[in-house]
C-alpha cells in the first residue's frame, strides 16, 4: 500500500474515492469541513442540523456534493471539541480506515490528521494514521476454510498544509512500519497453539532475518540451553513434548554506533495450561496468548527493521510449553536458575517468572543500556488494572517516565505499579533463596519482584501485558500491544 502526504488546495479538489472530514458535537466545523461547506453550499451544515450530531464513532457519507471532486465525503464525527485528544483522533483515523476496507475502496484521502489535538504533534498523529489504516487490514484467516477478500486499497493520503508536508510523510512511513509490526504480533498470537509451537516462534524469527539484513538471528535448542544453565527455564519445558527455543535476534542498524543496545525480552509460553497446578478449564483456550510477550518482540523487529532505526536492540525469546506430564515440575521442586539462584516452585502455573529470569541473567552479557520484558504475566495485573492499562514496573525512575511518555503518545495506555523491597518478604521460602509464588496481595508486584531479583545490574522495565494483549469474548483476538509503546520509546531513544 501506497501512503503519501497531499497538499492539494483547496481541499475540494482533492480527487479521491472518498475524503474524511471531521465534525465535533459543538456543531464545529473543522477546517477542512467548513472549507467543504463553503463551495458546497452548505450542504455539510445542513447535515448537521439534522440526522448527524458528531458524536465519536459515527460517520456519515455524503456523494455528489456540487463543486467537490471527491467521490464520497465520509464525515466522521470527533465528539466534544475540548475533550479531543490523540486517542479519539486515533480512533477516527480507524473508523475511516474500516469504512475505506468494508466499502472495498481501491484509494481515500483523510484530513482529520491536519487538526491540532491536545498534546500531539502532526508528526505522531500521522503515525496515528497510518497505524490505524494497517490495523483496519488485519483479518485472521489462517485456519479458516475460506480466505478473507483481499485488501484492496492501494492508496492512501493525509491531507495537510504545505509546510506540513515533511512531517506528515515521516508519520506515515512510522506507522506503517508501526502497524505491519503489530499485525504480526497479532497473527502470531491468534494461531492456534498447535501450530504456533516455539519451533514455530523460532522459525518466525529466523524468516525475520532472512527478510531484514539487519537482523541476525539465532535459535538455541536444548541441549545449548542445558549448557547455558537455564535451569528455571528448562524446569517448565520439561513437562512438555515441544521442545524449547531460546531466540536471540539481534538488530544492528546500517551505520551501526557503539551505543550499549536496548534489549527486549518476551515471554513466549505457547500454551501455558497451568503444569500440575493445571488450571481451571474456562477459558484455557486463552493460554495460547501467553507468548504475547515474545510476539510483541517480533513485531517491533518488524517494526524497526522496516524503519531502519539507528539504535541497536536486541531481542531476547525464551519459548515453551507448560504442560502436566511425569517430567513436569512438581509443587515443592527446587530449581537453580542461571544466576545461582534456586528457587522452590511452590505452583507450577507461576511459570512466566521462571522462563524469564533466565532470559534476564542472559541480558547482563550484552552490557545493555536498558532491559524492558514483555509478559502475559499475572492474572492479578488483570484484576489491578483491567484490560486498559498495562502494569509497570522498573527499578529505574527515568525509564519508568520514559516508558509512560511513549505509552501516552503511541495510545498505548501503561500504568505503574510499586516494587518496594518489602515485598520482597512474600517471596521467603524455607527451602530455597526465593519461592515462585508470593504470599496472598499484590499478586501482580510479587511478580514483579520475583523478575527483580534478576535485573540488579542494568535499568529495567517490566510490561505486565496479561490484560492489554488480547481481546477476549465474541472479540477474541490479540491487539498487538505493547508493539505501539515499544515503537514509541525507541523512536523517543534517537531523537535524543
Ligand atoms: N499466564 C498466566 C497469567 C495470566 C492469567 C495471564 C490469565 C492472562 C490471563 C501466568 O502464567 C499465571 O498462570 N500466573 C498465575 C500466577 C499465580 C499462580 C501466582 C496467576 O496469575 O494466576
Ligand atoms: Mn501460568
Ligand atoms: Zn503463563
Amino acid at each position: 500500500m501506497k501512503l503519501n502526504a497531499l497538499t492539494t488546495t483547496p481541499v475540494s479538489e482533492v480527487e479521491t474515492s472518498a475524503l474524511a472530514v471531521g465534525v465535533f458535537t459543538d456543531k464545529e466545523l473543522t477546517p477542512a469541513a467548513k472549507a467543504l461547506d463553503e463551495v458546497a453550499n452548505g450542504a455539510l451544515s445542513e447535515i448537521l442540523q439534522s440526522e448527524f450530531k458528531g458524536q465519536a464513532k459515527t460517520h456519515i457519507v455524503l456523494r455528489q456534493l456540487a463543486n467537490i471532486k471527491a467521490r464520497r465525503i465520509v464525515i466522521i464525527g470527533l465528539g466534544e471539541k475540548k475533550k479531543y485528544n490523540t486517542k479519539t483522533h486515533f480512533e477516527a483515523e480507524k473508523q475511516f480506515a474500516q469504512y475505506c476496507v468494508d466499502a472495498n475502496l481501491t484509494d481515500a484521502v483523510s484530513t482529520l490528521a491536519s487538526n491540532d489535538c491536545a498534546g500531539s504533534s502532526l508528526r505522531v498523529r500521522a503515525r496515528a494514521a497510518a497505524q490505524a489504516l494497517l490495523l483496519s487490514t488485519y483479518k485472521y484467516d489462517h485456519t479458516l476454510s475460506k480466505k478473507a477478500d483481499p485488501i484492496v486499497l492501494e492508496r492512501f493520503g493525509l491531507w495537510v498544509s504545505k509546510t506540513q508536508q515533511a512531517e506528515a510523510e515521516a508519520g506515515l512511513r512510522e506507522g506503517q512500519a508501526l502497524g505491519e509490526g503489530q499485525n504480526l504480533t497479532r497473527l502470531l498470537a491468534d494461531l492456534p497453539p498447535n501450530i504456533c509451537t516455539p519451533t514455530y516462534l523460532g522459525e518466525q524469527a529466523k524468516q525475520l532475518a532472512q527478510t531484514f539484513p539487519q537482523i541476525s538471528t539465532d535459535v538455541l535448542g536444548e541441549k545449548q540451553i542445558e549448557a547455558l544453565k537455564m535451569g528455571a527455564f528448562l524446569s517448565v519445558a520439561k513437562g512438555s513434548a515441544q521442545p524449547p527455543v531460546f531466540i536471540e535476534m539481534k538488530y544492528t542498524p546500517e551505520n551501526a554506533s557503539d551505543e550499549d543496545p536496548i534489549v527486549l525480552v518476551g515471554k513466549g509460553l505457547t500454551f501455558d495450561s497451568g503444569g500440575i497446578s493445571i488450571k481451571p478449564a474456562q477459558k484455557m483456550d486463552e493460554m495460547k496468548y501467553d507468548m504475547c510477550g515474545a510476539a510483541s518482540v517480533l513485531g517491533i523487529f518488524h517494526a524497526i527493521a522496516r524503519m531502519g532505526i539507528n539504535r541497536p536492540v536486541i531481542g531476547l525469546i525464551a519459548a515453551c510449553e507448560n504442560m502436566p506430564s511425569s517430567t513436569a515440575n512438581k509443587p515443592g521442586d527446587i530449581v537453580t536458575a542461571k544466576s545461582g539462584t534456586t528457587i522452590e516452585i511452590l505452583n507450577t502455573d507461576a511459570e512466566g517468572r521462571l522462563v524469564l529470569c533466565d532470559a534476564l541473567t542472559y541480558a547482563e552479557r550484552f552490557n545493555p543500556a536498558t532491559v524492558i520484558n514483555m509478559a502475559t504475566l499475572t492474572g492479578a495485573c488483570v484484576v489491578a488494572l483491567g484490560h486498559h492499562n498495562s502494569g509497570l514496573f522498573s527499578n529505574n525512575e527515568r525509564l519508568k517516565n520514559e516508558l509512560l511518555e511513549a505509552a501516552r503518545e503511541a495510545n498505548d495506555p501503561a500504568w505503574p505499579l510499586p516494587i518496594d523491597d518489602t515485598y520482597q518478604e512474600q517471596l521467603k521460602s524455607n527451602f530455597a533463596d526465593i519461592a515462585n509464588i508470593g504470599t496472598p496481595g499484590a499478586g501482580a508486584t510479587t511478580a514483579a519482584c520475583f523478575l527483580a531479583r534478576f535485573t540488579d545490574k542494568y535499568p529495567w522495565a517490566h510490561l505486565d501485558i496479561a490484560g492489554t494483549a488480547w481481546n477476549e469474548g465474541s472479540n477474541k483476538g490479540a491487539t498487538g500491544r505493547p508493539v505501539p509503546l515499544l515503537f514509541s520509546y525507541l523512536l523517543d531513544q534517537i531523537d535524543e
